[in-house]
This record gives C-alpha cells, sequence and structure tokens, in this order.
C-alpha cells in the first residue's frame, strides 16, 4: 500500500480508501468486519463513511455503518492506526435541523458521529453536500470551532460545485478559518463531469481529491457488458439509467481490451486510471467482500502504458 499526503494537509493516508456505504445496506456487519480486517491487514489506513449511511436502504435509520465501524475499531484496539473521515448534511430526523450544514446541526451532528464512532476526535469531517439554504461563512465558522475544539483535525467537502468551493477556499483563507483540504466527488471512467471545472480548481489549489463511486457502482467491473442479462444487484437500476449508453459500453469496451492485455481485471485498471489523474488523492472504493476487496487492492500496482492511459482517455471522453 502507497501513501500520500490528503491535499495541503500534512496528513498521510492510504492510495485505497474503503468506503463503507454497504455496511449495514448490501453487506451484513459479519461481511463488514471481515472487509475492515483485511483492509487494515493490507496496510489500508483510511476509512470513509457518514452519519446518514444508509437510511435509504430498508429498517436502516442511517448511523448504522458509524456504529459497525465504532464496535469494529473498539474491538480491535486500532483507532489511532486509521483516518477517520464521516460527513455531515444528511436528513437524520424528521425536524428542520436534523440536517444540513448549519451551525446549529454541526454541533449536534458531530456529537453523534463521536458517540455511535465510539472516538474522541474524527480526522476528516466532511460536508457531505452543499447546503444552499446557510452561508458559506456560518458553515465554515462552525467546522473551525471543532478543529479549534479538537473534535476533528481537517474539514473537507464532498459534492461541491466549483464555484461554491472556490468560494469556501476563499472564505477560509480570508478569515484564518480552518480549510477544506479535501474534495469528495463522483468521478470515473464512466462518469468525468470533474474535469470540466473542478480538476483545475482542485490542483491549482492544492484540494486533495477522494473520488467516490470510482467503478461506477460496479459499471466497470466486467459483470456489465452489451447484450447481456443485467446482474442481481441493489445498484443495478441506477447503473442502467445513468450508463446504459453508447459512451459507457465503448468505455466498457476499452477498460475490457486492457485489462486482457495485462491480465488483471477490468475494475483494476479503472481504479488505476483513476489514480493517475491530477489531484486524485485516493478513490473510495466500495467492496461488499473480501474477494472484492483483494481484487480492488490490486490495482495500486497495475503498470497502466501512456498509451493505454490514451485509449481510456479517448474511449470515456
Ligand atoms: N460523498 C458521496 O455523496 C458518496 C456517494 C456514494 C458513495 N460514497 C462513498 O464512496 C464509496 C464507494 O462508492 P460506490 O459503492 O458507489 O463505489 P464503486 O466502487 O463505484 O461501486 C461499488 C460496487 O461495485 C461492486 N464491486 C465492488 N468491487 C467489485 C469487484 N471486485 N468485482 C465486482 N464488483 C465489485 C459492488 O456492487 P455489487 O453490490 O453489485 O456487488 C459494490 O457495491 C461508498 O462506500 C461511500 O463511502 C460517497
Amino acid at each position: 500500500m502507497r501513501y500520500r499526503n490528503l491535499g495541503r494537509s500534512g496528513v498521510k493516508v492510504a492510495s485505497i480508501c474503503l468506503g463503507t456505504m454497504q455496511f449495514g445496506w448490501t453487506a451484513t456487519e459479519e461481511q463488514a468486519q471481515e472487509v475492515l480486517d483485511a483492509y487494515v491487514e493490507a496496510g489500508g489506513n483510511f476509512i470513509d463513511t457518514a452519519d446518514v449511511y444508509s437510511r435509504w436502504a430498508e429498517n436502516n435509520p442511517g448511523g448504522v455503518s458509524e456504529d459497525i465501524i465504532g464496535r469494529w475499531m473498539k474491538d480491535r484496539g486500532v483507532r489511532e492506526q486509521i483516518v477517520l473521515a464521516t460527513k455531515v448534511r444528511g436528513t437524520m430526523g424528521p425536524g428542520p435541523n436534523d440536517v444540513g450544514l448549519s451551525r446549529r446541526h454541526i454541533m449536534d451532528a458531530v456529537q453523534a458521529s463521536l458517540r455511535r464512532l465510539q472516538v474522541d476526535y474524527i480526522d476528516l469531517y466532511q460536508a457531505h453536500s452543499d447546503d444552499p439554504e446557510v452561508h458559506l461563512e456560518e458553515t465554515l465558522e462552525a467546522f473551525d470551532r471543532l478543529v479549534r475544539r479538537g473534535d476533528v483535525r481537517y474539514v473537507g467537502a464532498s459534492n461541491y460545485p466549483a464555484w461554491r468551493l472556490m468560494k469556501a477556499l476563499c472564505i477560509s483563507r480570508e478569515r484564518g478559518l480552518a480549510a477544506y483540504v479535501s474534495l469528495q466527488p463522483p468521478y470515473s471512467l464512466a462518469n468525468r463531469e470533474f474535469d470540466k471545472e473542478l480538476l483545475p480548481l482542485c490542483v491549482e489549489e492544492g484540494v486533495g481529491v477522494i473520488p467516490y463511486s470510482p467503478l461506477a457502482a460496479g459499471f466497470l467491473t466486467g459483470k456489465y457488458r452489451r447484450d447481456e442479462p443485467v446482474p442481481d444487484s441493489a445498484r443495478a437500476g441506477g447503473i442502467q439509467e445513468r450508463y446504459f449508453n453508447e459512451r459507457g459500453w465503448r468505455t466498457v469496451d476499452a477498460v475490457a481490451a486492457i485489462a486482457g492485455e495485462l491480465g488483471v481485471t477490468m475494475a483494476q485498471v479503472a481504479l488505476a486510471w483513476l489514480l493517475q489523474r491530477p489531484s486524485v488523492v485516493s478513490p473510495i472504493i466500495g467492496a461488499n467482500s473480501v474477494e472484492q476487496l483483494r481484487d480492488l487492492l490490486g490495482a495500486d500496482d497495475v503498470p497502466l502504458s501512456a498509451e493505454q492511459v490514451q485509449r481510456l482517455d479517448e474511449a470515456s471522453a
């Protein structure tokens, strides 16, 4: 496992981050524990969750992924070796203040996350998405207070439009507040929206990018193929809607061809492409099993040639 600085911050994170949205949704607690054990055994130190995971799943009130990670860290005694990232913003209750990026909700939500995770501090606390109903000043001042108080070590953003991220960075700079060190956008060979405005911004400002859905929810793994039956997966509906089009299939064909040439899996090729993109620090993978995890961790060693990168760039453009 390689380690890289998270943007301009001094903290070192593994080049593959373990996402945990699956835990309590498409992976049971037992499977989650196996995946967490295997990730740490392989040298992984970077775990991403969110307070809201996975409220959309049946019988899941939210907070379940944080609960599972908290129990696991306590049981294994590994908290100090983990760089722990979570998020705030999603709906956590029926009230008007149980959601969003107000000072009021952030101050409550961080306490709830610390309790579920059974920790004294969170390494990376992220705004899950922009909240257009709250002034950025209010959000950033609340985050800054958490950093000064020691509840949080660094702050990051997710799903921000470029102009809002740039504005947030300027406000932090002008007022001497803790600034976002990272951005978590959706980014993969199947979704390159990030390239347009956010990529140059992140390079210029030294924001560390931790892309989510790096396999397009599984579309780039080889189990979705042109003219073949759609696999049985909770993710299949969204995938069909978003990626079943000519550009999507052209990209899958290119990934498959290069995987064949290198004797590696398609998922490894898709992750290796992301790992060589400017500003990308650590793609956030989502594994339901140790088998899926081991496959994905192999991406760090895939030697894509310049010619192969160009073919992937062109197919997915
Ligand atoms: N900030 C945000 O708004 C946001 C949004 C989404 C996700 N995230 C974070 O990013 C993480 C990853 O997102 P994601 O789950 O969409 O990522 P992804 O890597 O694009 O997709 C993961 C899915 O791909 C399939 N898969 C994984 N490894 C595989 C393998 N080796 N072979 C075949 N199929 C494989 C699994 O689907 P099957 O169920 O079909 O096996 C798995 O659920 C999440 O856990 C979460 O931490 C953040």
